[in-house]
């Protein structure tokens, strides 16, 4: 199969849909991998590491998409790429369908088939999506602690402490991916760290591999209350799967806070669980509102693009190589996990969510792909 690895094209986004490393695996496999000229850049793996793996070196993305058979990227794709976007080609990426009307209908109506990092589920799990919170939890706690330095707004409070000064507190909802990367990073660090989360279950798990300075707490609305006029860095982990994040922190409770309390709520991305988060950029992360520092960035993994770059690599090659190998016909027939990422297949729907979003038909992808040449 010919693989193109466009550049990234939205604000900020830095990271790439496959390393080098990448290019030279699918290359042995007998693939033909084109990269788009500086495409590795932003993650800091230049053209000549790419054409050292076997990669051909592609000056235009618009060459680069009408030769590809398989397209591969990291973001949801851009105006001008679902333009490009041709009947019977793959694309394998993040889309995020349901927050995207007009991606949804574009991508359907150009007759692409469209494989989703995000719906690819293996035994319950979803192993495309989690080296991106592995990342977004062990950064919420590096940019919690800078945005905690007064010159950034933040209150001078040092998370570590020191010698005869207690260290800074630090509460996260949510005891997930994201959660329990975050409780690793701040604990290393020496804060005092309390984990909320309503399944016990994981509560029980987290209690056995947690340091000492880790505590579990059940989430209740008045545990978290309770503990606000003491929390210096509080993280925002919570997920229900397929619905809006719960809005555990009011408004009202910002009141508790000590002004320059640094709030980091990394889930943004699915509405936040703090009533006053709205979604912000790379470019301008964080607003105030009562005091309080808020860092709500939605895609933070791209400003670590080169460990995030990697991170996706290491969990896309195995599904990329298999789509590559069987093409999306076989794949949709004879992989359950590659089924599940199927999202749109030849101009039908085939994701049930997807469709439920936008009150549209929903096909089987069994039967969309029993139609595909
Ligand atoms: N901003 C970003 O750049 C970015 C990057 C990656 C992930 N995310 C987002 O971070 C969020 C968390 O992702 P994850 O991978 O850790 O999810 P996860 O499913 O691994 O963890 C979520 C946890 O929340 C817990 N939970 C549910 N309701 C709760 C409540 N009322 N109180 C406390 N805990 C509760 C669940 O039991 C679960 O343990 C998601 O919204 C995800 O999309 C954002």
């Amino acid at each position: 199969m010919i693989i193109g690895v466009p550049q990234e094209i939205k604000t900020h986004e830095y990271r790439v849909a496959l390393t080098p490393w990448g290019a030279r695996a699918l290359t042995r496999a007998g693939h033909k991998v084109l990269v788009q000229a500086g495409a590795g850049a932003g993650s800091g793996m230049p053209d000549e590491d790419y054409a050292a793996g076997g990669a051909a070196i592609v000056t235009g993305a618009e060459e680069l998409w009408q030769r590809a058979e398989m397209i591969l990227k990291v973001k949801e794709p851009q105006p001008v790429e679902v333009q490009r976007a041709r009947p019977g080609q793959v694309l394998f990426t993040y889309f995020h369908f349901a927050a995207d009307r007009e991606l949804t209908l574009g991508l359907r109506d150009s007759g692409a088939h469209c494989f989703a990092y995000e719906t690819l589920e293996v035994d319950g799990h979803l192993p495309l999506l989690t080296p991106m919170s592995e990342v977004a939890g062990r950064m919420a706690v590096q940019e919690g602690a800078r945005f905690l330095e007064r010159p950034f707004g933040g209150s001078g409070v040092l998370l570590s402490g020191l010698p005869g000064v207690e260290p800074g507190q630090v509460l996260i909802l949510g005891g997930g991916t994201v959660g329990t990367n975050a409780a690793w990073i701040a604990a290393g660090m020496g804060a005092r760290v309390t984990i909320l989360d309503i399944d016990l279950e994981r509560l029980r798990h987290l209690e056995e591999v947690m340091p000492d300075n880790v505590t579990t707490v059940y989430s209740t609305e008045e545990a978290i209350e309770e503990r606000l006029d003491r929390t210096d860095l509080l993280i925002g982990a919570v997920l229900i799967p397929g619905a809006r994040t719960p809005r555990l922190v009011r408004r009202e409770h910002l009141s508790r806070m000590r002004p320059g309390s640094v709030i980091v709520d990394v889930a943004v991305d699915q509405g936040g669980c703090v009533e006053t988060c709205r979604p912000t950029t790379h470019e301008e992360p964080t607003f105030v509102v009562d005091g309080v520092v808020h860092y709500c960035v939605a895609n933070m993994p791209g400003a670590v693009a080169r460990t995030s770059t990697f991170g996706l690599t290491n969990a896309t090659l195995p599904w990329i190589l298999r789509l590559a190998a069987l093409g999306p016909k076989r794949a949709v027939e004879g992989d359950p996990a590659l089924r599940t990422a199927a999202n749109i297949l030849g101009g039908h729907i085939t994701h049930p969510a997807v469709a439920a979003a936008f009150d549209l038909p929903a096909e089987a992808p069994e039967e969309a792909a029993a139609a595909l040449a």
